[in-house]
């Protein structure tokens, strides 16, 4: 039995069928607003599926509510290290997984209930594989899918670096759970024309890739938004966190970003500058495509996460739980802000506000970096390459994030031709991460 860390607290009532129809329904309208479900075969995924009988210590309106995640088990720093995954990141995952009657699927990182999915999407002539590097998610998979009904799914206490080689080759490999590299166990148990999708972290920022083979690379054919526990075993790499004021102002750094957290604590001190872009955005227009952005193109680059009481407090601008763009300056940073540019709030600018000695030129420095995006940077190209892949191999001009056994390499296509240079065209994305 997993450890729950986040029991609910009202008394738990036998959840009624009809009630739970009902809920799925409404789920999967809303799936559909969200863009989350797109094909017939993953709505009747989720409307066959009885979620709640996978999430019981939730009452029925959350088990189907689609941003709620339920953590199982934290490590000893209090971070989620298991949960079963939000209703919409899993429907958006499967519809990028593309899934078809027959296929032999690896879900890496377990629960139950997305393997019962995926069991339905493969069908009887399909096999799922579903592996957790913790007994206790195991046993309690192990336990929960055929009160479900689902006893066909191999479950398996494994590292998922490595894969399930005695049930490879697979058709598709869905790993649930946030990696930084990727291990050649999954190119080489990926069947011909087979489709990995990952949630991968780059330079702090998370997104689901789906790729598929392509010679001796994996090419990205799309990727989305998403947040996930960090992977453990083998394939262990975690951020780290810098303090910038406790725990309510914090530098997350990744990859090779480095900070020197004394003189940026002591930036914080200082006056705040302000520069403006003259890039706007519509309001509930997504924008994440920016944060990918700067984050590759910024030479030293962190997201700076805050609490609402280092903004009651009058330290930054803004809370964000995961951080907001920021470049590091030696002494001094700049972080990505906005404002509305009228009272009706329809657009925002995008700014950058900054602290420390040199804080006018940073502010500068970021301000003219936005001014770079124009939106159709959302667009990246992202491929995989071994990590021994000779430069002359990979896209020309591409920004490469060195992996244990990766090479991760991100261009940008070139912008077409817009008649307002200073309204971003964007195309997808989310407005806050
Ligand atoms: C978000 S949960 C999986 C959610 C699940 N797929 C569902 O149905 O909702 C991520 C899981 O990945 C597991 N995990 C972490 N590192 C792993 C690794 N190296 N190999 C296999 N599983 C791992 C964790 O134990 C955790 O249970």
């Amino acid at each position: 039995m997993s450890t729950s860390t986040s029991e609910t607290t009202h008394e738990q009532v036998a959840p009624q069928p009809d009630d739970a129809a009902r809920l799925r329904e409404e789920l999967i309208r809303e799936l559909h607003e969200l863009e989350a479900i797109a094909t017939p075969e993953v709505e009747r995924a989720v409307r066959t599926v009885p979620r709640h009988l996978f999430i019981p210590e939730m009452s029925l309106e959350e088990a189907y509510a689609a941003e709620c995640h339920y953590v199982t088990k934290t490590d000893k720093l209090g971070i989620s290290i298991s949960s079963v995954s939000a209703a919409r990141i899993q429907a958006m995952m499967l519809e990028q997984a593309q899934v078809r009657p027959g296929m032999r699927v690896l879900e890496i990182g377990a629960g139950g209930l997305n393997a019962a999915m995926l069991a339905e999407l493969v069908g009887e002539t399909g096999q799922v594989t579903s592996i957790d590097i913790d007994q206790d998610v195991i046993d309690r998979a192990a336990r929960l899918l055929p009160a479900a009904g689902y006893d066909s799914i191999n479950l398996l206490r494994a590292d998922g670096e490595f894969g399930a080689p005695e049930h490879a080759p697979f058709d598709r490999i869905i790993v649930t759970v946030c990696a930084w590299d990727l291990p050649p166990a999954w190119s080489d148990q990926l069947a011909e024309g087979g489709r990995l999708v990952v949630p991968l972290r780059m330079r702090g920022l998370t997104r689901s890739v789906a790729f598929e083979r392509e010679n001796n690379r994996l090419a990205a054919r799309g990727y989305e938004l998403c947040g996930f526990v960090p992977m453990q075993g083998a394939g262990e790499q975690r951020e780290r966190l810098v303090p910038l004021h406790g725990d309510d102002v914090r530098l997350r750094l990744d990859d090779d970003q480095h900070a020197d957290g004394d003189a940026l604590a002591a930036a914080l001190a200082m006056p705040r500058r302000e520069a403006w872009s003259g890039i706007t955005v519509g309001k509930g227009v997504r924008f994440d495509g920016l944060y990918l952005w700067m984050a590759m193109k910024l030479p030293d680059f962190g997201l700076l996460a805050a609490t609402k009481a280092a903004v009651d407090h009058g330290l930054v601008a803004h809370s964000w739980g995961l951080g907001v763009p920021t470049l590091l300056d030696g002494d001094s940073f700049a972080y990505l802000t906005y404002r509305p540019t009228s009272e009706t709030r329809e657009q925002f600018e995008f700014g950058a506000y900054g602290h420390g000695p040199h804080a006018e030129m940073t502010v500068e420095r970021l301000a003219s970096l936005i001014r770079s995006w124009d939106g159709t940077s959302l667009n990246a190209r992202i491929s995989a390459h071994p990590a021994g892949a000779p430069d002359e191999l990979l896209p020309p001009d591409a920004l490469v994030l060195a992996r244990r056994h990766s090479r991760i390499a991100i261009t940008w296509p070139s912008p077409p031709p817009t008649d307002d240079p200073g309204s971003a065209q964007v195309r997808e994305g989310a407005k806050h991460e």
